[in-house]
């Protein structure tokens, strides 16, 4: 399925037409959960990869053969991608199952089971400058046009996914309906190990210290860069044009302040604190 050009609008948010069909949206909003289940809920370019990565592995109690096999799509779909039906085939049990669907899509079907989610924020600022690089190399997303005007686009949500804001306020907001563990990209670059051992802790999916001192080895921006099971090597240039820049770009904190005007810095922190004045997250967006 290539549909590089279509886009599929559901409740006024736009998706890649070439991951998403109408049938797919459907299919996630009546997806069966299972109580062993572990969802990843990501706003794109908030580490998701990352935390994929991390969750294969500590499942696999730190046997690295999973994730240096197969692709990072089939062994933690996003059930809203047309293609998970079909890689979920008779896996009913532990499964990770990744999504970027705002709360309203998911929280009937999730409601109804006890599975363990995990939302992963990152600073707004790099999720914009990530994003804005990612639409250059994918070819399923519009051209982004200047840093400039794709700021604007992502400020008022009018970008592929939808609005950030609204993402992790109704998200983090609904936190109490779930088994519910928020965690951020910053926290897991400033320790990864305290971050793995924390995820085992909420997981109920305790690891002896050398499981973990590997998945700190493997899980690091230099290991990921180098497995074509994440870093999506293995999707061909028509797709994602690996000329135009890497999907494992730069994996650092604070790449906007090399992208923002001091305008821009001004305007965004001004919206963000308007926007975000209601909710308890704690995420410094001036980091
Ligand atoms: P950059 O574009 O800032 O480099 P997602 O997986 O949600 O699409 O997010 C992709 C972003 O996470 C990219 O950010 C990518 O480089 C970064 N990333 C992936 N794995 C990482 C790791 N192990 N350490 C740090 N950053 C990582």
């Amino acid at each position: 399925m290539a549909n590089l050009n279509e886009t599929v609008r559901s409740s006024g948010i736009d998706f890649p037409g070439h991951l998403h069909t109408r049938q797919s949206l459907q299919y996630a909003q009546e997806f069966k959960f299972c109580d062993t289940d572990t969802v990843i809920i990501t706003y794109p370019k908030s580490g998701t990869t990352w935390m994929q990565e991390i969750l294969t592995l500590i499942y696999s109690d730190g046997n690295t053969l999973p994730a240096k096999t197969i692709p990072n799509w089939l062994r933690t779909p996003w059930i809203e991608h047309y293609y998970c039906e079909n890689v979920l085939v008779n896996k009913t049990d532990h499964r990770i199952l990744t999504t970027h669907l705002p709360y309203h899509f998911l929280a009937k079907p999730l409601k109804q089971s006890n599975a363990k989610v995990i939302y992963v924020a990152r600073n707004p600022k790099d999720v914009v400058v990530s994003f804005y690089y990612f639409h250059k190399m994918a070819n399923f997303l519009p051209e982004p046009g200047t840093f400039g005007e794709f700021l604007e686009k992502f400020i008022t949500g009018e970008v592929n996914y939808g609005s950030w804001f609204e993402h992790i306020k109704e998200w983090e907001s609904h936190r109490n309906e779930f088994n519910f563990l928020f965690i951020t990209y910053e926290e897991l670059m400033k320790d990864l190990r305290k971050s793995v051992i924390r995820l085992c802790n909420f997981l109920e999916h305790p690891l002896l210290p050398e499981a973990v001192d590997t998945i700190v080895r493997h899980c690091t921006f230099a290991n990921m860069k180098e497995n074509k099971m994440i870093n999506y090597t293995l999707i061909p240039n028509e797709i994602m044009n690996h000329e135009r820049g890497k999907f494992m770009r730069k994996g650092v904190v604070g790449d906007w302040k090399e992208h923002f005007t001091q305008e821009q810095k001004q305007a965004f922190e001004k919206i963000f604190q308007e926007k975000m004045n209601d909710s308890n997250i704690v995420l410094n967006c001036a980091l």
